[in-house]
């Protein structure tokens, strides 16, 4: 085996690791089917819509509730993405797979955003949140404009 195959390998169990304890946190079970992981993203990303249109109004506990959700929705994206999934009336573009890395960055950072304005909220800091939700807010359409027809 190469150091290479090993690698892949340690950094796949790593993010099976990953996705166990986020499954543990949440309660998320990754989809079954194709049709599951459609029907799962998109009641996601409405969610995350809805969050992203509210969250501006809330402060204190209901902020850091509303970002921890949205942090968690973040995480799930790349497992709601598995290839073959362009079914039904997915919008789902093939360049998702052809480009993971650049798909998964947005994802990356759009977690690390997210992270962000879950530190202001907790620390209370109103103008590094709304700066947060705004950068969070460029996030989805970063990946909508490159990756969804
Ligand atoms: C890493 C890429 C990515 C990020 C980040 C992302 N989206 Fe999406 N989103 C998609 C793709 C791809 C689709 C199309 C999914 C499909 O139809 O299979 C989609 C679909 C949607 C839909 C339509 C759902 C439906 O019912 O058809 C909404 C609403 C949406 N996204 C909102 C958001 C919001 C709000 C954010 C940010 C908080 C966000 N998305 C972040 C990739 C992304």
């Amino acid at each position: 085996m190469s150091i290479r195959t090993m690698t892949m390998r340690a950094l796949a169990g790593l993010a099976l690791a990953g996705s166990v304890a986020a499954m543990a946190q949440d309660g998320f079970a990754p989809p079954a089917t194709p049709e599951e992981a459609l029907a799962m993203r998109k009641a996601l990303m409405r969610e995350d819509g809805g969050i992203l249109r509210s969250a501006g109004e809330l402060s204190g506990a209901e902020a850091i509730a509303a970002l921890e959700k949205l942090r968690d929705n973040y995480s799930h994206i790349p497992t709601l993405f598995p290839e073959g999934s362009i079914v039904g009336d997915s919008k789902a573009l093939p360049a998702i797979w052809e480009n993971w890395a650049a798909f998964t960055a947005i994802v990356d950072s759009g977690l690390a955003t997210a992270e962000a304005a879950l530190a202001a909220a907790e620390a209370g800091d109103a103008a590094a949140y709304a700066a947060a939700l705004q950068t969070l807010g460029r996030s989805c359409g970063q990946c909508h404009q490159q990756f969804r027809g």
